[in-house]
């Protein structure tokens, strides 16, 4: 496992994405920056996080024979290892938010933005960034935003975190190599944010509806259960879950 260290980046998941475009870059490369500039998020969002105090790094893997239609694959491993992580470090009431957000009860503590290289129907390569809020303190207007040392009250080294975020990475990527993905979808349906409880969501023409989350597809679709037993599948840009 090759180690980047950055002291400042825009966001290490462009970083590596100029690496691989300038040079030959290894698998399982890891990318870290003490203070992400410019981090960016899911539906095209920033993501913020203070010098020093958190965890912003991106993790690059190359596949054979991964299909996309299996894609939704990475984002369960990727959840599944800061999960653990999390569960070992006693993080209390943790969750995961359709599609990888990492939850505290109500609060996001950890948002994952994985970006895939794809050639006709395969993923040749992934970059998996992580941003986990460990000892920020302040969120300004984020009012859902937390970080572990809000909730223990504890501050925490950051190496030891993402060496065991990385250990249980590379652990899940061992056991769950593509096409032997089955059996990792239960645990992550087993820790899902509100599932089984009504809850209010956003649909694509922005309208609110409210309804059941029971799981999710092969492919990682979000399965809602509506009104008389109506049942409907979202992929990520189609739903938005509110509360
Ligand atoms: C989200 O919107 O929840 C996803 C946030 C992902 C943030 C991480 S921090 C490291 C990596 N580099 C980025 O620019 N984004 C990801």
């Amino acid at each position: 496992m090759q180690r980047v260290k950055l002291d400042a980046t825009d966001s290490t998941n462009a970083y590596l994405k100029k690496l691989m475009a300038t040079e030959k870059v290894q698998d399982f490369t890891v990318v870290t920056a003490n203070n992400q500039l410019s981090g960016r998020g899911q539906r095209g969002a920033q993501w913020e996080s203070e010098a020093g105090k958190n965890l912003t790094f991106s993790v690059l893997r190359y596949f054979e024979n991964f299909r996309i239609q299996e894609q939704f694959a990475l984002n369960i491993i990727a959840s599944l290892a800061v999960y653990k992580t999390l569960k070992k470090l006693f993080i209390p009431n943790l969750y995961v938010k359709w599609p990888n957000d990492i939850m505290s009860g109500n609060n996001k503590i950890c948002g994952i933005l994985i970006e895939n290289n794809l050639k006709n129907d395969l993923i040749k390569s992934s970059i998996i960034g992580i941003g986990l809020n460990v000892n920020q303190m302040d969120f300004g207007k984020l009012n859902k935003a937390s970080s572990l040392k809000r909730i223990t009250g504890r501050t925490i080294d950051l190496d030891e975190v993402l060496t065991a975020i990385l250990d249980n990475l590379k652990v899940l990527f061992e056991e769950f190599t593509p096409g032997k993905v089955h059996g990792i979808r239960e645990q992550y349906e087993s820790f899902l944010f509100r599932k089984d409880k009504p809850s209010t969501f956003r649909d694509s023409n922005s309208k609110l509806v409210t309804g059941y989350i029971r799981g999710i597809t092969e492919e990682g679709k979000l399965v809602v259960e509506f009104e008389d037993a109506i049942f409907k599948e979202f992929g990520f840009k189609e739903l938005e879950l509110l509360h």
